[in-house]
């Protein structure tokens, strides 16, 4: 069984349990992060660590230890768990404390939780023949910036994507923009061969993999509009493909059913992938 760290213990999964009063159960108030690890190396830490930091700041919740107290808590869980590839999870809530909405009168220890992710990345066939997704409306509150553990919406959205069989629902705002995916940011490539993405502000998740794609894109001379785009705008555009650290770069090719561009990835989207896969290599 894997072992999970738990306030200050490692314990095996199942006997990482937590308290009712935990304001995480309670309340979703925590947030959390989602990190890829390769040949035993964390790929983009100080990236990840920093988000984790500025999600904290925005829920003003402490931070539950050292940076290096952290990294050490991770590296012994993926020991604890013979990890050498694949996804950890990091959970830092307020704390324990006895129900009622307004933080703690006297300052709790906030909860973190380490533990290792049996999600699997894409397969080959998806990366090669890319993936379909759907449109549905975006439920979520106005602060998405935040990685908060508060998913309800995203959790209906990428339910509704199972259900239709395909791999994500991409979300529309009230305004016509299509915002990001349930689990993942969302991107076209135009005619021109330009790379539009919604701009990392309040009302998108600001993805690791899409500032890293961003960043090897501009590098590699190819063109960047962080506009945001419509429904409209995708049945437009030659190509598509959606982010995470779980996807990498991932070519989509249908969306609620129609073609995009040719409806296979396309060359834009195959480099980045090139060039993803380059990134993480070099850290390893
Ligand atoms: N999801 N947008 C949303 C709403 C997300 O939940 C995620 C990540 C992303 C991509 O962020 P990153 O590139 O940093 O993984 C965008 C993670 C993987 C999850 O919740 O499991």
């Amino acid at each position: 069984m894997p072992i999970t760290y738990l306030n200050g213990r490692y314990v095996p999964h199942k006997r990482a349990v937590v308290s009712v009063d935990d304001r995480g159960y309670v309340f979703s108030d925590g947030i959390y992060e989602v990190a890829a690890v390769q040949n035993g190396i964390i790929l983009d830490w100080e990236l990840h660590l920093k988000r984790l930091h500025r999600s904290l700041g925005a829920v003003k919740i402490a931070a539950p230890c050292s940076d290096a107290a952290l990294r050490n808590i991770i590296h012994q869980v993926m020991a604890h768990n013979g990890m050498e590839n694949g996804y950890f999870y990091i959970q830092v809530t307020r704390g324990v404390a006895p129900r009622a909405h307004a933080f703690p009168k006297k300052p709790v220890r906030p909860s973190l939780m380490v533990s290792v992710l049996s999600m699997k990345p894409p397969t080959a066939k998806e990366y090669k023949e890319g993936v379909a997704v759907i449109t549905r409306t975006d439920l979520r509150w106005l602060r998405r910036d935040i990685k908060s553990i508060s998913l309800l919406p995203n959790i209906m959205a990428k339910q509704e994507a199972v259900e239709h069989k395909v791999k994500e629902a991409w979300l529309v705002m009230p305004d016509g923009n299509i915002s990001e995916g349930s689990s993942t940011n969302a991107f076209i490539v135009t005619q021109e061969g330009v790379i539009r993405t919604h701009p990392a502000d309040n009302s998108i998740l600001g993805g690791i993999t899409r500032d890293v794609l961003l960043m090897l894109a501009r590098k590699d001379g190819i063109n960047i509009d962080e506009t945001p785009f419509t429904c409209d705008d995708v049945a437009r555009a030659a190509e598509a493909f959606l982010s995470s650290t779980t996807a990498g770069a991932l070519p989509v090719v249908t969306i609620d059913g129609k073609k995009i561009g040719s409806g296979t990835p396309g060359p834009v989207t195959k480099r980045l992938i090139e060039l993803f896969n380059e990134h993480c290599a070099r850290q390893t």
